[in-house]
């Protein structure tokens, strides 16, 4: 193999799980003499890490494609590597539809990577696209990219074994699997000790998470006796992170409603670091379309699911995804998921309209029968319900003390901070005296749908590291 350096961009699309992944493959690549950099420019490798979930972040990639045909045109010895969903889901079709793509890469055979950049080098075409029931590339310390120092992702599983109708994540992901806990703690406590101040523990359902010693997913009571006690499950898990340090926070995303238990609120209590705050989407509020969609709850679960979260932890914030328009939802159904999101008065929501993806239960069985003007009506309607929601809800914290973590300039003016409060909304204050990594609490002025504007107070005192504090009055 040539161990010269070589230059290696990667660009990501989707989720959160997509833009961890890269910084797994940047690693395994580092060991093999590539260095990561962020323009494409001076690349000798790109890797575009893609996603399938709808038709338009497909499209949306080859389109990024076509636009890498020049740079290929004029320089033939770079190589093209498709990662990611779309290169699971589409395989060698995709080398015959993209002609510059030289490498095609599946979710699970990334530490296959700088073996199949070698075979391109050679000359060949390559593709590896085969799905684990183990892989979790557990012991692999992923290469930070585009990193604000203070903020990071940790993947604690992979896969899913939810099949969901519309969703085309169990086939480019394969089976669900969890990551041993001790490398995930790990990961934690070296961030930290680099330097940041928060975590995000990544899966698809997190609340799923169980680890009996490795494989797939295995119910908790098909355990033998001594599975079941060295078992962990993601409330376990929690509070060992938790544990790293009282100035780390923890977050997680996504909850599945079905899996989500009291444990999980009770660990989100009893720690003041792991941030009161759930992404739990419902999809529709309807439950004949969630029996269709396979979700396996109904209205009334999802209901109890938000009233347990405001029970235990008051002040939680909430979030949801919605789905517009997925198939034979009628104009009352579609109401249903209104008064859903009104009474549940989320956040803020990622809110779709239902697209057909090849292969999923809802394409082989259900018509996609709700005209494209009719999905794009009832989705302006969600948001439009939402933006007032949000903006109501926001305006509600003017004059409140929130805690925020410290991120990054504000986009709109150097003299402000940008970081997050626990409820995961954006809050922006003047600079003064804080720094990036801070724990400040800020009071709150004013507000829009997106954002609460306010002055910081001082450093909040449970979460500030003491050390930080003192040697800053001194
Ligand atoms: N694991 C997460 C969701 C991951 S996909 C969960 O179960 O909640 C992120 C979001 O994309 C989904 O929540 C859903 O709202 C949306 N989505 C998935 N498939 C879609 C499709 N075929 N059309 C439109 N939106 C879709
Ligand atoms: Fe897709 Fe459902 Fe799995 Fe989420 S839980 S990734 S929506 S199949
Ligand atoms: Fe997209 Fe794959 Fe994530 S389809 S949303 S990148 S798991």
């Amino acid at each position: 193999m040539n161990m010269s350096k070589k230059n290696l961009y990667i660009e990501s699309y989707g989720c959160a799980m997509n833009f961890s992944d890269s910084e797994v493959v940047a690693s395994i690549m580092a060991e093999h003499g590539y260095n990561a950099i962020t323009s494409e420019e001076n690349a000798d490798v790109i890797f575009i890490n893609t996603c399938s979930i709808r038709d338009n972040a497909e499209q949306k990639i080859r389109h990024r494609l076509k636009q890498l045909r020049g740079r290929k045109e004029r320089n033939n010895e770079l190589v093209v590597g498709v990662l990611g969903c779309m290169a699971e889901r589409l395989r060698d079709k995709l080398m015959e539809e993209e002609k510059l793509v030289d490498v095609v890469a599946g979710p699970d055979a990334y530490r296959d990577l700088p073996q199949l950049v070698g075979e391109v080098e050679d000359g060949n075409k390559a593709i590896n696209v085969l799905l684990s029931l183990e892989e979790t590339y557990a012991e692999i310390t992923p290469t930070r990219l585009n990193s604000n120092g203070v903020t990071a992702y940790i993947s604690i599983m992979r896969g899913c074994d939810n099949m969901c109708s519309f969703c085309v994540v169990p086939f480019t992901r394969g089976r669900e699997r969890s990551r041993e806990p001790e490398t995930i703690v790990r990961e934690a406590r070296e961030l930290f000790e680099a330097g940041y101040k928060e975590v995000t523990l990544l899966g698809q359902n997190v609340d799923s998470y169980l680890w009996y010693g490795g494989g797939p997913k295995k119910d908790f009571n098909k355990l033998t006796d001594e599975e079941k006690a060295d078992s962990v499950n993601f409330s376990d898990l929690l509070r060992m992170v938790a544990a790293v340090s009282p100035s780390l926070r923890v977050r997680f995303s996504t909850s599945h409603p079905k899996d989500i238990t009291d444990d999980v609120l009770y660990a989100m209590r009893d720690h003041t670091n792991i941030c009161n705050y759930i992404h739990l989407p419902a999809q529709s509020g309807n439950s004949r379309i969630l029996e269709k969609m396979n979700r396996t709850y109904d209205r009334e679960w999802y209901m109890n699911k938000v009233k347990r979260i405001r029970k235990i932890i008051p002040n939680c914030g909430i979030s949801c995804d919605i789905i517009a328009g997925f198939c034979t939802e009628t104009e009352d159904e579609h109401q249903d998921t209104l008064s859903l999101m009104a009474w549940s008065e989320f956040d803020f929501s990622y809110m779709y309209y239902y697209s057909e993806r090849p292969g999923t239960l809802a394409a082989r069985k259900f018509a996609d029968d709700v005209p494209l003007e009719v999905k794009k009506r009832r989705l302006t309607e969600i948001i439009d319900l939402q933006n007032e929601i949000s903006r109501k809800k926001n305006k509600d914290r003017e004059g409140s003390v929130v805690t925020v973590l410290v991120e990054n300039e504000s986009k709109r003016s150097d003299d402000d901070w940008m970081g997050k409060c626990d409820q995961h909304i954006v809050v922006i204050f003047p600079k003064e005296h804080y720094r990036r990594g801070d724990y400040v609490d800020v009071r709150i002025e004013r507000t829009t749908t997106t954002s609460l504007i306010g002055k910081a107070i001082g450093y909040n005192e449970e979460l500030q590291p003491k050390t930080t504090t003192e040697s800053l009055s001194n």
